[in-house]
């Protein structure tokens, strides 16, 4: 009988698990029945924007943490595909920092051209997988929301790629019950013009902090304040942007921080993270992890210690994403087509898990940090037959990223990059970042 897979989400991750499939079989091998349920009407996960916040038509949490004008935050020459470049998709270079509509066209170009359109179930959301021991098969229980009916079936093994920025981590302050404005989590942020004329205070310090205080500037907010519980960002900010330690309390619409000082605001937009949320996964599969890049749990950061014949997909904290989880589709790909073996012992991928995580703690600078997911990927695409590219070259393009960013924030996105894949050097852009209100892809493209 042909082994049966479920894949869990078509976003970059799951969209990563169908292509590597697929390029098994184009190549001549025989491979398993392949079924991706995702719950939203198209793929592309966190790509696939959505104006709705909260719930969505059927009823369920919204997925989507994207917002407008979204650009990427590092080059693309960092992420881009080893099988399917930005070339080969828009039929020239294009410059290094994409908008939305950009990227999910070419996240979309790759998976057509692959024709595995038919393998998702849309509409689709999966509520339940349970292990049967015995019988040594997981039965998956899922919604289809077009026809309202709910069904299960027997996999052999599932593929969890779910994403996980989408459930937000809402942490509660003093006062904020009777906060005099609007007090929201990135997760719900969808338009920077919203705060156009705002006094605005932006909770956290880390990507969605910088991404949606810059969001706001540009788009006309008054002034952005921002606060950091652990360490500040420190880039150097525009005049009305100021950055100050951790929020104590709220009164009204007055901000205290633990400095003494205090700061009028109109609204709270809380960056503080996303929590690793499966509410379709009992204890005995549930990936338990912190957001970091050695994820618990994970051997190879890929099989689940506990029930090895369960994967996880793009769960780690990223520098490398889209790349990253081709290196580890591919990887999955191999361990289920009997070509890589996995330890019979849980003791050695428990051990596996701990040599990643001592590693990734050996050191907290960035560089390191980036290394260390670089020489990751390395080592996964190394046992497949996913296309060897430059990886060390893509670090090289992070690095000077981060020293661009310290230069000019609101001007890091006008740099350009060499694609490590075509060997071609991107184009500088048409209009300077802060400049560019247009995000559409015309807009983009217009070299
Ligand atoms: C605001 C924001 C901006 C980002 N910007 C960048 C960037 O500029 N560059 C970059 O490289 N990365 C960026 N990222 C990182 C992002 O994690 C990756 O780019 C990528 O989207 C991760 O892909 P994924 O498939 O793992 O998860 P997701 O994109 O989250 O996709 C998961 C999919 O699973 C589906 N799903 C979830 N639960 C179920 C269920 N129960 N049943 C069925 N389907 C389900 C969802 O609907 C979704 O389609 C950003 C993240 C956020 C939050
Ligand atoms: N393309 C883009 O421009 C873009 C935009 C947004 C997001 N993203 C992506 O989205 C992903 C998630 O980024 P993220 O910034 O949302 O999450 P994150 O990197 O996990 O950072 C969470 C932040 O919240 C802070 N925090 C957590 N709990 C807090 C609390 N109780 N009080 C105050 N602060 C708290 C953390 O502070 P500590 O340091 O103290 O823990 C940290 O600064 C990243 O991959 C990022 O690249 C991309």
């Amino acid at each position: 009988m042909t082994k049966r897979v479920a894949v869990i989400g078509a976003g970059p991750s799951g969209l990563a698990q169908l292509r590597a499939f697929q390029s098994a079989a184009r190549k001549g091998a025989e491979i398993p029945e392949i079924v991706c349920f995702e719950k939203q009407s198209n793929w592309g996960g966190l790509w696939n924007y959505t104006w709705r916040t909260g719930t969505d038509e059927h009823g369920e949490p919204v997925h989507g943490s994207m917002y407008r004008y979204l650009w990427t935050n590092g080059p693309k020459e960092g992420l881009e595909f080893a099988d399917y470049s930005f070339e080969e998709h828009f039929g020239k270079q294009i410059a290094s920092y994409p908008p939305r509509a950009v990227m999910f066209d070419y996240i979309e170009g790759r998976v057509k051209k692959a024709g595995v359109r038919d393998w998702i179930r849309f509409n689709t959301v999966v509520r339940w997988i349970e292990y049967d021991e015995e019988a040594q098969d997981f039965t998956v229980t899922v919604h289809d929301m077009t026809r309202d009916h709910v069904y299960r079936e027997r996999f052999d093994h599932v593929i969890v790629a779910s994403g996980h920025f989408s459930s937000p981590n809402v942490p509660e302050y003093p006062g904020f019950d009777q906060f005099y404005g609007r007090i929201t989590h990135a997760h719900d942020f969808r338009d920077a013009r919203e705060f156009s004329g705002q006094d605005v205070l932006i909770v956290g310090s880390s990507y969605s902090a910088e991404d949606i205080g810059s969001q706001c500037w540009k788009y006309g907010a008054k002034s952005v304040t921002s606060c950091y519980r652990s360490a500040p960002m420190g880039f150097k900010w525009p005049d009305n942007w100021e950055e100050k330690p951790a929020m104590e309390r709220v009164e009204g619409k007055t901000v205290f921080f633990s400095d003494g000082s205090s700061r009028e605001v109109d609204a709270i937009i809380l960056c503080t993270g996303y929590r690793h949320y499966f509410p379709f996964l009992p204890d005995d599969l549930r990936l338990k992890t912190a957001n970091r890049l050695a994820t618990a749990d994970l051997y190879k950061g890929v099989v689940y210690v506990h029930n090895p014949r369960m994967f996880y997909v793009g769960m780690q904290d990223q520098w490398f994403t889209f790349n990253m989880f081709d290196a580890q589709a591919w990887y999955v790909r191999d361990i289920i087509l009997g070509r890589i073996a996995v330890p019979a012992d849980k003791q050695a991928m428990l051990a596996d898990v701990a040599e990643r995580e001592e590693r990734e703690e050996a050191s907290p600078d960035v560089k390191y940090a980036i290394k260390y997911q670089g020489d990751y990927v390395k080592e996964l695409i190394a046992e497949t037959d996913y296309p060897s590219f430059d990886v060390d070259g893509a670090c090289a393009a992070f690095y000077e990223w981060k020293h661009h960013k310290a230069e000019d924030i609101m001007a890091f996105r006008n740099h350009c990059y060499r694609s490590v894949i075509t060997g071609t050097m991107a184009p500088v852009h048409h209009t300077p970042w802060k400049d560019a209100l247009d995000d559409s892809m015309a807009a983009y493209l217009r070299n």
